[in-house]
């Protein structure tokens, strides 16, 4: 297999522009064997069958062997920027998206101070402009009372009025990580009935989650974060959110599904509204893997049961579930040592979350081109970005290709997160990004038999742009 450009991808580097011969294109209907050329950052031609011949001005890429796929979209990460830099930046996220074959990624606004102002995104804005390698978008923090701020950033009902590099409304339905919470009637009311846009639920209703919690707060093995966050809290938020949605004629977007309940509900009841998603974890591990991994695989909403990861994966295959987000949520291994309940609930998850589906693409519960749809059309889909998540001719060259023939048991040590460490250790997987390239400039690779790791090929904001929203 040729040896992948690692070494002197910088020099080549000619203006987003690149011919990748002989891999298996993954399509939007079929995989194919082929060539794909990228001029200025756009997919110029893709030929069926190859014969590309290389002009001399464009980086070459020997692509036989390998699998190439749009880069994937990460509609829910947690970089911590402003605030915890120790646990992630912008930069630090960025790098270890491109690393895991994610091109593009949607901020969540909790950070410390939660960023929901339109000034707060701008500062956002401007620090991915600088430090991150991929494409970029970021929510706006719902508060009770900053529907002006909201507004100012996405727009009213009557009016929206999107700004680039913002991709919707976040709002906190119960409490998790930081201190944004929305739960009162009168002002999620208000958020619907008078903005722009899309809005994401974190769907867990606060006033069970309150009620419940004297009944569990002295417990300290892990089955009782689920006991306590069970499937009536999400259910609860779930159903609220979705009539507040069809009452105010708002999109919604509901976050990380977790219960096979949610996902049922919604198959009967989601009309055009509202759309959803599942993360990677949710489709992986069950309640004897959170016992044995224990806080690793602690999260809100917690990982459910053996059942309810078979119906997720169900609603996800009949299309109820649009898309596949990783809630990459990085949290010290110190913080994580303090065991359950003091420990921070979330995990990383944007550099595996591709490997990882693809594994299970390998291992039959679903097909390459169900990744694909998942990962890449699905977001864009679900978000209303143009020419992003497939590889058509005249869409945007995020590319990834991955090494389907290999797999490696990935380690602490592999990633890129500032957490340093995956709740996947010790897990054997395929499918890992050999290079990944952003409006067709090469922003991470591996190359067959280098570091499970890789390297960087890009400065910082040297890729990357706001997303249109
Ligand atoms: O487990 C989680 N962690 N769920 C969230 O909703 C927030 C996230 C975080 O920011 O740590």
């Amino acid at each position: 297999m040729a040896a992948l450009p690692v070494e002197g991808a910088r020099e080549q580097m000619s203006g987003g522009s690149m011919l990748i011969r002989g891999a298996e294109i993954v399509l939007p209907d079929r995989i194919v064997s082929g060539d794909l050329r990228v001029v200025a950052g756009k997919i110029e031609s893709i030929a069926i069958g190859g014969g590309l011949v290389p002009n001399g001005d464009e980086m070459l890429v020997e692509g036989e062997g390998l699998h190439l796929m749009p880069g994937a979209i990460d509609p829910q990460v947690h970089f911590r920027e402003p605030g915890n830099p120790e646990k992630e930046t912008i930069g630090s996220g960025s790098r270890a998206a491109a690393a895991g074959g994610v091109t593009s990624f949607f901020d969540m606004p909790n950070n410390n101070p939660a960023a929901t102002s339109l000034a707060a995104m701008q500062a956002k804005i401007d620090s991915a402009a600088a430090t991150a390698v991929t494409n970029y978008g970021f929510f706006i923090g719902a508060t009770p009372n900053n529907v002006a701020d909201l507004q100012d950033a996405v727009g009213t009902a009557e009016a929206p009025s999107p700004t680039d590099g913002i991709c919707g409304i976040k709002v906190f339905m119960g409490s998790s990580t930081g201190d944004l919470l929305v739960h009162q009637q009168e002002h999620l009311e208000n958020i619907f009935a008078n903005t722009g846009g899309i809005i994401a639920v974190h769907a867990e209703d606060e006033d069970r989650l309150n009620a419940r919690w004297p009944e569990f707060q002295d417990r300290t093995d892990i089955a009782a974060h689920a006991e306590w966050r069970d499937h009536e809290c999400a259910l609860l938020a779930t159903k609220r959110a979705t009539k507040l949605a069809k009452d105010h004629g708002h999109k919604l977007h509901v976050l990380h599904l977790t219960t096979g309940v949610e996902a049922d509900w919604l198959a009967q009841n989601k009309g055009d509204l509202v759309t959803t998603e599942v993360c990677p974890q949710h489709l992986t591990f069950d309640q004897d893997d959170v016992e044995k991994i224990g806080t690793r695989l602690q999260m809100n909403p917690p990982i459910h049961y053996t059942e309810d990861r078979d119906t997720l994966w169900r609603r996800l295959k009949d299309g109820t579930i649009d898309c596949i987000a990783t809630d990459h949520a990085p949290h010290t291994l110190e913080n994580k040592a303090l065991g359950f309940p003091t420990a921070h609930s979330g995990m990383p998850g944007v550099e595996t979350s591709l490997p990882l589906m693809l594994t299970h693409a390998l291992d039959g519960k679903c097909s390459i081109s169900d990744v694909t749809r998942w990962m890449c059309e699905g977001p864009a889909r679900v978000y209303g970005m143009k020419n992003k998540g497939r590889l058509e001719e005249g869409f945007d060259g995020d590319l990834v290709l991955v090494d389907l023939e290999n797999s490696h048991t990935i380690q602490d040590a592999d990633t890129w997160t500032n957490v340093g460490w995956t709740p996947l250790a010790g897990m054997e997987l395929t499918g890992f990004p050999q290079l990944t390239v952003v409006g067709g400039i090469p922003v991470h690779g591996r190359g067959i038999g280098g570091s499970l790791r890789g390297e960087p090929l890009c400065e910082a904001g040297e890729a990357g742009i706001a997303l249109k929203f």
